[in-house]
């Protein structure tokens, strides 16, 4: 039978590479075993529909934030477990989500803290080696900012850890605050 959790958006933040959809994959399955409802949002999926419009400029960025904020709300209001893995680079924009889904629900920033020499180096969509080439413009870590989080509910350091850690600390951050059991 599946169970109802407390509405919450756990939101990954971090480089290109960092491990953002991989931890958050992992989480989804062990939730979904467990019984929870649980959504994914991810940059990649997204920005092939929702905000298929949308490029990498600040304005842009902040956008693609908004309206995924808007689609978190609305799951987070009915209690299912929403997985928002974007960059996120700007603290504003992360503030915005973190007050917009409050008015529903929890929101638990994860930094996925992974250099941007670990993401380089695993460069999986061989984005960083176009970046550097200067084929793709405002690329976050290489020639767009990215704005660490100060006070984070979580930090990952997935070139540590396991992603079987890294998704444990966050499963057991959701029972530390009464999300599940
Ligand atoms: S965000 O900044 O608006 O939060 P989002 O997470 O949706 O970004 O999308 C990031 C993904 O888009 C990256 O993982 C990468 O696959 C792709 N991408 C394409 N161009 C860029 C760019 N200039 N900067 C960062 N990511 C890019």
């Amino acid at each position: 039978m599946n169970k109802r959790a407390k509405g919450v958006t756990v939101w990954f933040t971090g480089l290109s590479g960092a491990g953002k959809t991989t931890v958050a994959l992992e989480i989804e399955k062990i939730l979904k075993e467990m019984g929870y409802y649980t959504q994914r949002l991810d940059g990649d999926i997204v920005r092939e529909k929702l905000t298929k419009d949308l490029g990498f400029t600040k304005e842009d960025r902040n956008k693609n934030i908004e309206r995924n904020t808007f689609v978190a709300k609305i799951l987070t209001d009915n209690d299912i477990i929403t997985l928002c893995s974007f960059i996120s680079p700007y603290k504003s924009a992360r503030e915005y989500a973190r007050k917009e889904i409050n008015q529903v629900g929890d929101f638990v920033e994860v930094f996925v803290d992974t250099p941007l020499e670990v993401c380089e180096k695993r460069d999986v969509k061989g984005l960083y080696k176009q970046a550097r080439k200067g084929e793709i413009d405002n690329f976050t870590g290489i020639s767009d900012p990215y704005q660490e989080p100060e006070n984070p509910d979580i930090i990952l350091k997935t070139a540590q850890e396991t992603i079987q850690e890294s998704a444990k600390i966050v499963i057991d951050y959701l029972k530390k605050i009464n999300t599940i059991k």
